[in-house]
């Protein structure tokens, strides 16, 4: 008998002709948590997509075995009867149904035919304490936040009796506590004797977590390693084939006058008992980059939507920029006035799926192409596609490619490339980096850098502390609506941002 409870063998994948693994060799043993790390698009999620049945068996060569036994799935439904549990990148649940829908989705508890609502709400309360999360069965779906989504899909797994559980990228859009909650969960699970293929791009998180790491790069297996062993710049090494000698390249840069005003920010959703955001106001200077720090739920994101006139709920802010007041009520108009915002869910305000990589990209720019000609100026649109598709290194087969097939970091390029294209004054980003690999990351610093300097001004939402004090030139700290406390990034530190991010009282520092 095998000692792993997961074997892949030689996996190879194309999609038409393109070769997304070649020949990756894996291993899980039972109780065992093994990362999976590489850059975007290296293959991590198509690997595990074989694995889950995702990518039936036939589609691809190699061999998976699981408990001893050659594992080939028609579907999730016969991955799931073994075992596995995948919870993808992009999460999957309904946003219309409650808790318990979700997790029994496709599950259902019956009685005589009908559904057991009784049992299925007991069990529901039996996952939800295992994952520690303290919420109603029946509470919507749409009312949690992405963490609290992400436990609902573990606990969705653990009601199919997962054996190995994979996780892709499952911190991306959580915040720190969150990340250590759910962490503490995979733990937990480990010690019950489930393994989990964990995917990250957080390297102190997988080194923090896991037992082994697998590294793969542009499909191929470059090596697997006891993570005892390693340090986040040996994954680096082997996930790009080089040392990043910094992981924040800052540069001096100038900061001019102020060139933006936002008074009176004020955000509410009907019927909701306190505002999302309540009073804020800011200013932002020509060339500055500004961050925008506060736990998930703070109301940065509500703040943004604000400014960009897309908060759904009842809104209100006076904005000036170059002393010309602002009115707002659309996207189209904020771009308009030169405000362009990269929105934090990407799958709901950011691409069109099925769209091609380059239609995605000019999207808010066909009229600009369209202008001298009927139709689209086609030979025009792509050089434009190309150009940015170098500069911010998409790797796509081809601009024709419908977006969705792209890797999770890939298209969030896409999307920063197609609000540069409309050649904005102020930035918003919103979690620019979420799921960008340590490689990629640094070369969005770069561009963020090399936009500043071309006078351009940036807002960043992020909710991760080493990039908010490595990037920004000027910190402000949200809390419940309100905001809390604004920085200069010298001598500032992760403590002080969280001290502020969770006090009570109201402190102004400069
Ligand atoms: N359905 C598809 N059709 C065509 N190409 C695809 C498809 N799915 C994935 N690819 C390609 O396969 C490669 C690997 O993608 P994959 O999603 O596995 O990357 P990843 O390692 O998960 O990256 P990320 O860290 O960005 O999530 C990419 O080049 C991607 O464009
Ligand atoms: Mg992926």
């Amino acid at each position: 008998m095998s000692e792993f409870l997961l074997e892949l063998r030689n996996i190879v994948k194309e999609f038409s002709g393109v070769k997304a693994l070649n020949g990756v060799t894996l291993t899980v043993k039972p109780g065992e948590v093994v990362s999976l790390c590489g850059e975007n698009g290296s293959g991590k999620s198509t690997l595990m997509k074989v694995v889950s049945g995702v990518w039936p068996h036939g589609s691809y060569s190699g061999e998976i075995i699981f408990d001893g036994r050659h594992l080939e799935a028609k579907g999730i439904r016969d991955s799931e009867a073994v075992g596995i549990a995948i919870i993808h990148q992009e999460l999957a649940l309904v946003k219309e149904m409650t808790v318990l829908e979700n997790i029994f989705l496709g599950n259902e508890i019956t009685h005589w035919g009908r559904l057991n609502t009784e049992a299925m709400f007991k069990r529901t309360q039996e996952l939800l304490k295992r994952v520690q999360l303290d919420i109603n069965p029946d509470t919507p779906l749409k009312e949690l936040g992405v963490g609290q989504q992400q436990l609902v899909e573990i606990a969705k797994a653990l009601n199919k009796n997962a054996r190995l559980l994979i996780l892709d990228e499952p911190t991306s859009s959580l915040t720190e506590r969150e990340i250590e909650l759910l962490l503490e969960i995979v733990r937990q699970l480990r010690r019950e004797g489930i393994s989990c293929v964990y995917i990250s791009h957080k390297l102190n998180e997988v080194l923090a977590l896991s037992d082994r790491v697998t590294v793969i790069r542009d499909g191929e297996l470059i090596g697997t390693c006891d993570a005892d062993s390693l340090t986040q710049n040996d994954i680096i090494q082997m996930m790009v084939g080089r040392e990043l000698d910094q992981l924040f390249p800052r540069e001096a840069h100038p900061i001019g006058d102020v060139i933006l005003e936002v008074n009176r920010a004020y955000a509410c959703k009907p019927g909701a008992s306190r505002p999302q955001v309540d009073d804020i106001s800011f200013n932002l200077r020509k060339g500055e980059i500004l961050g925008i720090a506060g736990l998930v739920g703070s109301g940065r994101t509500e703040l943004m939507q604000c400014l960009f006139g897309c908060y759904e709920g009842e809104s209100r802010v006076d904005i000036t920029l170059h002393g010309r007041k602002l009115n707002i009520t659309n996207s189209r108009e904020a771009l308009g006035a030169g405000i362009a915002m990269v929105p934090e869910d990407r799958k709901r305000h950011g691409i069109v799926p099925i769209m091609s990589v380059g239609r995605n990209m000019t999207l808010s720019k066909l009229d600009f192409y369209s202008r001298w000609v009927s139709g689209v100026n086609e030979q025009a649109e792509y050089v434009d596609v190309l150009d940015y598709i170098r500069r911010l290194t998409v790797k796509t087969a081809s601009t024709e490619l419908a977006i969705k097939n792209l890797s999770g970091g890939n298209q969030q390029k896409v999307i920063l490339a197609k609000l540069l294209m409309t050649e904005p004054e102020v930035l918003i980003l919103d979690e620019p980096t979420r799921g960008i690999d340590v490689g990629a990351k640094y070369e969005i610093y770069k561009l963020m850098y090399e936009l500043v300097n071309q006078g351009m001004s940036i807002i960043m939402v992020s909710s991760e502390l080493p990039e908010v004090l490595g990037i920004s030139d000027r910190v402000l700290v949200m809390h419940e609506g309100r905001l809390k406390g604004e920085f200069d990034h010298r001598g500032l530190t992760q403590e002080m941002i969280m001290d502020c991010a969770i006090a009570e009282e109201i402190r102004s520092h400069d």
